[in-house]
């Protein structure tokens, strides 16, 4: 079985769009971690990333053991510096090179992209006021607004340091909620609302309307 990051949305595979959306925003130097079992898969689609005029770095996370334990591998190829995070499966037509200058401009801290959804449970939940996520509760049952953090997240060299204090959820993960809420502890987590559309695709209605998305822009990213 092939993995979901590799099926076609619109005329292209799924993991195009982040990786464009890393492009669009300045960044070239892309690290892609993923299972042992899906990396042959990986490795023969996208290359040393000269057909996208960057370059890639590979990493295998051995068991699926949440995505801030995923990050963590990340620790060397970060070597201190700012990161911007993309899970594979999230898509969107509109380029976050804002909301990426915007974090640049942040002395220290994170920044998370958030997206009203009609479906909050599926999520992680920032309950917000103007300025600030207050707390970000990972697939609640009683959402407390409709606000999804969405894949997409920006970390100061501080979260390898975080991510070491977290425990493993009730799904055996280490989330990337908890390194989110750390943040907040801190109050050093800033958001945007997402502007474009978007979607993940974890479920086959999702996966279908990512399709949809990328089929009406032909796979094009909006520079805004
Ligand atoms: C993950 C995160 C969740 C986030 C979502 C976005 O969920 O845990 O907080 O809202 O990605 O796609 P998962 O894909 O593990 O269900």
């Amino acid at each position: 079985m092939t993995n979901k990051h590799l099926l076609p949305v619109g005329q292209e595979p799924m993991i195009y769009n982040p990786i464009k959306q890393l492009i669009s925003a300045g960044i070239n130097d892309i690290l892609v971690v993923t299972s042992t079992e899906h990396m042959g898969h990986v490795v023969n689609l996208l290359g040393s990333g000269n057909q996208f005029k960057c370059e890639f770095t590979y990493k295998v996370q051995e068991e699926a053991a949440g995505i801030a334990d995923a990050l963590l591998l990340a620790e060397g190829f970060a070597n201190g510096e700012k990161i911007v995070v993309i899970l594979g499966d999230n898509i969107c037509d509109t380029s976050i090179k804002r909301n990426v200058q915007a974090f640049e401009k942040q002395d220290r801290g994170a920044r998370v992209l958030l997206k009203k959804v009609g479906d909050p449970e599926r999520y992680g939940v920032a309950a917000i006021d103007e300025r600030k996520v207050i707390q970000i509760e990972e697939k609640p049952m009683a959402p407390k607004s409709d606000y999804a953090v969405i894949g997409y997240y920006m970390y100061d060299g501080s979260v390898f340091d975080y991510i070491r204090t977290i425990e493993p959820s009730g799904r055996n993960e280490l989330e990337i909620t908890s390194v989110n809420n750390i943040y907040i502890q801190d109050n050093q987590l800033e958001y945007d609302i997402l502007e474009g559309n978007w979607t993940d695709a974890g479920t086959i209605e999702s996966l279908q309307y990512a399709n949809e998305i990328m089929y009406r822009t032909s796979n094009k990213i909006l520079d805004i």
